[in-house]
């Protein structure tokens, strides 16, 4: 479990806007654009980088996909065939990566910079409050999905209630991958992908 924290706490997926400054303390030394070009850059960093940028643009479409279902480009009779696929592998996908990242990761980079131990203790609770969103979506799709085709009040009540919930869950994952990204990135840079294998 996640230990309390008031600071932690303050600084949730639902409030904060990046990282404190305490924790940019080697992103200060590896900003985002010299990323791309730095010579320890290497195949484990890209991999990495690739899955989050696989699950921001599974995310981007399935919220293409709700906007046309709430706007009546999609019927509700083709709903669960467009939309229930791709967010069930999102989720699992999503399942897999954090539980790498828990168990493999984490407690590694947390060992080699102490300086930045704390930004771990963030992104495990980031994970914990995503995995509450993810159960709140999955909620939500199975109200929508339980409710007749005929009980249009039911139908625009749980597919707005999927709706808010799949925002939340975005929201939560587009702001947690960037301040993972800001904490990481810079630890690999720094020390190569030699030890990590
Ligand atoms: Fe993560
Ligand atoms: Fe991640």
């Amino acid at each position: 479990m996640v230990p309390v924290d008031n600071d932690i706490d303050q600084l949730g997926l639902a409030v904060r806007s990046g990282l404190p400054d305490e924790l940019k303390i080697l992103l200060a030394d590896y900003p985002r654009p010299m990323w791309r070009g730095h010579a320890n850059m290497g195949v484990l960093t890209r991999f990495w980088l690739s899955r989050h940028n696989g699950f921001r643009r599974a995310m981007e479409m399935l919220t293409a996909d709700n906007d046309d279902y709430l706007q009546g480009r999609i019927p509700v009779e083709r709903f669960a065939q467009t939309l229930v696929p791709p967010l069930n592998g999102l989720l699992g996908a999503l399942h897999s990566h954090h539980t790498i990242e828990d168990h493999h990761y984490f407690p590694r980079f947390r060992a080699a910079e102490a300086r930045l131990a704390r930004g771990f203790d963030l992104l495990d609770a980031d994970h914990h409050a995503m995995h509450e969103a993810m159960e709140g979506v999955a909620h939500a799709a199975n109200a929508l999905l339980a409710t007749q085709a005929n009980d249009k009040d039911g139908l625009l009540t749980n597919s707005e209630a999927f709706a808010l919930a799949n925002q939340r869950l975005f929201d939560f994952l587009f702001r947690h991958l960037h301040d993972e990204e800001d904490l990481i990135v810079p630890i690999l840079l720094d020390r190569g992908e030699g030890e990590w294998e």
